[in-house]
């Protein structure tokens, strides 16, 4: 399979040339941008990210690495990692990278889009994630596409001196195939049919 579609986006697997796009819209000194995307983690090089992509195995069938393709440029990626088949269930993480491609409809489409390609052709069950409790916009993108929340992991994260909580949300092959379904019958935008 070359790329998964949504209504608006592609999903594609990484190449060399996206890590040198990711490092540089990570060259900011904005502190709300580098929380929302790596929690704090330490600066990296972008000769760092090349060797990190370079050792990645190729067969390593517990993740699911992808760009998020939008008016022929990157603009994110989203993940699909920890994946257990005999459990069925997999843990997602998305970002957008540029604030100027946000609040455009893209992530939501991508995340529907890998959702719908996790239970339908990977065949999991559940896929779940982690968020700030205080990331409205992505708890919104997430409920929207059928995430429930679950419950909140008390002060897991160490950002800006102080412990933050993690909120669990998890969704339902099951869950996710309704709120697919209602979508539709609202005539809201939904990814295309396999
Ligand atoms: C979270 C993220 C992936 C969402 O993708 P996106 O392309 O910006 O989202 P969309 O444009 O598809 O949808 C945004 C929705 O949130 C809503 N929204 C925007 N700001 C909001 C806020 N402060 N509170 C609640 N909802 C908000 C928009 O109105 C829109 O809702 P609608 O589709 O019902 O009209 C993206 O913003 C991002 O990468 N942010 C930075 C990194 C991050 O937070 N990653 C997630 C970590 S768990």
């Amino acid at each position: 399979m070359a790329w998964i579609t949504g209504d608006r986006v592609l999903l594609r697997a990484w190449e060399r040339d996206d890590v040198r796009i990711r490092w540089e819209t990570d060259q900011t000194p904005d502190a709300t941008e580098l929380r929302l995307r790596d929690w704090h983690g330490p600066p990296r090089s972008l000769a760092a990210r090349e060797a990190e992509f370079e050792a990645i195995d190729p067969d390593d069938e517990s993740v699911v690495a992808l760009v998020i393709v939008a008016e022929d440029r990157v603009i994110g990626d989203v993940r699909l990692f920890d994946i257990d088949r005999r459990n069925r269930m997999g843990r997602l993480g998305i970002s957008i990278w540029r604030a100027e491609d946000r609040n455009r409809g893209y992530g939501s489409d991508a995340v529907t889009a890998l959702v719908r390609w996790a239970f339908r052709e990977l065949n999991l069950h559940r896929v779940e994630l982690t968020v700030d409790p205080s990331n409205a916009r992505a708890i919104h993108v997430y409920e929207k596409v059928g995430f429930v929340r679950e419950g909140v992991l008390r002060e897991t994260h160490y950002a800006e001196g102080a412990y933050s909580d993690a909120l669990v949300m998890g969704v339902l092959d099951h869950e996710f195939e309704s709120r697919l379904q209602k979508r539709r019958e609202e005539g809201a935008p939904s990814v295309r049919q396999a």
